[in-house]
């Protein structure tokens, strides 16, 4: 009977203790051989995700996934992330994001060498819920009145808030050692959704490399980055199409400052600051950075998003054409056609292959005609009055008119309300050259 009891004994400690002792030395092995010693070579694998398969029920952080698939392809994502502290690209409503573990900085890091991304340009971190956003802040933070107004009515979406960085939480290779941290909640149903089964707050920067435009299909991605990475999720084309509303609104005279326009238009901001504030003394001002005010000890600093380095440029050079009156009016003017003819190639033989981005009624395709030595490609972007359709098509048409492989862009400006405001943001920081064109 002592024997019995014994053998029991042993076997009990076996399938308690020795057994599950075994399975986490095995795991704990696996897993610091995936993030210290696992080959920076990839096959990259693309695994679609359908969106509309995915809710979040309006009680709850948790999302429910109809499509079977859509969960494993998740799953997987979740499984490179938390056990293997790899990257993942997902979909977000505005562009791809390269994410890693942002309370990781052995994770994070890769992110930085994926993208061959400068260590001093901060990421932003995203997060699924009110919950996790509060989990990054300093203890007893309490959240401006602004800030409460613009998440109601921008979260989950295009908005990224800038926050006091929790040092104790955030690592300092997230925020390249500024006191603030970057968050967003984004709305795409896949990046939520990853967000909450990793359940783990993601940095994640555009799925590109340092200096590209910004991917807004899992396609793009992969052209640029294939063999890098070892997950892209593809939940189609991003709504957006532009990257989101970088704002700080910590700043002593409660002043909501734009540092990078994006998928929320200013116009949308002070809308809702109007709306919702009813002392009217007490409105905040929505100051955008380098047209209502100046700060020279940020712009030496490379966080003020796109001001230190190259930003949005496609491998072929990419030339401004100005066309909308200018208010002084003086600045000379060139012939389009004589700026076309400056662009032929001098041998004669060679033809030049030229892509032409514009507004689909834009005058300027009247003028986009056959010529010698010239082969157009043309790539409209939207009706003018419709800035949200172009700011959604504006990456696509770089990137796509790259791969046709011209020799060289040309974008026409666009009036700078609305989404117009991040459209030119993003096209001068692209082009090398702008000319003031003469529609003849
Ligand atoms: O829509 C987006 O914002 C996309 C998607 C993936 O969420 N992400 C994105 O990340 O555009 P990225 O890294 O390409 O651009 C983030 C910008 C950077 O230019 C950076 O300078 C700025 O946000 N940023 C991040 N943290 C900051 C901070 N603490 N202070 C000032 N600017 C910051
Ligand atoms: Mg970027």
């Amino acid at each position: 009977m002592l024997l019995g009891a014994l053998n029991v004994l042993i076997n009990i400690t076996q399938q308690t203790i020795f057994l599950p002792t075994l399975m986490f030395i095995s795991r704990l092995i696996r897993q610091l051989y995936a993030r210290y010693m696992a080959p920076t070579e990839f096959t990259t694998q693309v695994l679609k995700c359908d969106p509309s398969s995915i809710t979040f029920p309006s009680s709850s952080d948790e999302p429910q996934i109809s499509s079977e698939a859509t969960l494993e392809a998740l799953k997987l994502a979740s499984h490179h992330l938390v056990d293997l502290g790899q990257t993942v690209v997902f979909p977000t409503e505005t562009v791809y994001g390269l994410g890693a573990l942002a309370l990781d900085a052995t994770a994070a890091s890769k992110i930085f060498s994926k993208k061959g991304r400068p260590p001093d340009n901060p990421l932003i971190v995203h997060v699924s819920s009110f919950k996790m956003l509060h989990s990054l802040l300093p203890p007893g933070y309490a959240i401006p009145k602004s800030y409460e107004i613009l998440m109601k009515h921008f979260w989950p979406g295009a908005l990224t808030l800038l926050f006091p960085r929790n040092p104790d939480v955030v690592p300092t290779i997230i925020t390249a050692n500024q006191p603030t941290v970057a968050i967003r909640m984004p709305s795409h149903p896949v990046a939520r959704a990853l967000i909450a089964i990793a359940n783990a707050p993601l940095a994640a920067p555009s799925a590109n490399t340092s200096g590209k435009p910004s991917p807004t299909k899992a396609d793009h991605v992969y052209r640029d980055l294939n063999g890098k990475l070892g997950l892209i999720l593809d939940g189609g084309a991003c709504g957006v199409g532009l990257e989101s509303t970088v704002v700080d609104g910590l700043h002593e005279d409660g002043n909501i400052r734009v540092l990078r326009p994006g998928g929320i238009t200013v116009e949308d901001i002070e809308r809702v600051l109007r709306k919702d504030i009813h002392d009217l003394g007490n409105i905040p001002k929505v100051l955008v950075h380098k047209r209502d005010y100046a700060d020279e000890q940020m712009e030496s600093a490379p966080t003020t998003p796109g001001m230190k380095y190259r930003h949005y440029s496609p491998a072929v050079p990419v030339n401004l054409l100005l066309t909308i009156p200018s208010l002084s009016g003086i600045e000379p003017t060139t012939r389009f056609s004589d700026y076309i003819g400056s662009l032929r190639k001098d041998d004669g033989n060679e033809s030049v292959k030229i892509g032409v981005l514009a507004a689909t009624d834009s005058k300027l395709w009247e003028f986009i005609q056959p010529e010698d030595g010239i082969v157009w490609c043309r790539y409209p972007l939207g009706p003018l009055a419709e800035p949200s359709v172009i700011a959604h098509h504006l990456f696509d048409g770089l990137l796509s008119l790259e791969k046709e492989g011209v020799h060289l862009m040309l974008i026409e400006e666009v009036d700078e309300d609305r989404e117009g405001l991040a459209i030119m943001n993003r096209v001068r920081k692209a082009a090398s050259e702008s000319v003031r064109i003469e529609l003849q």
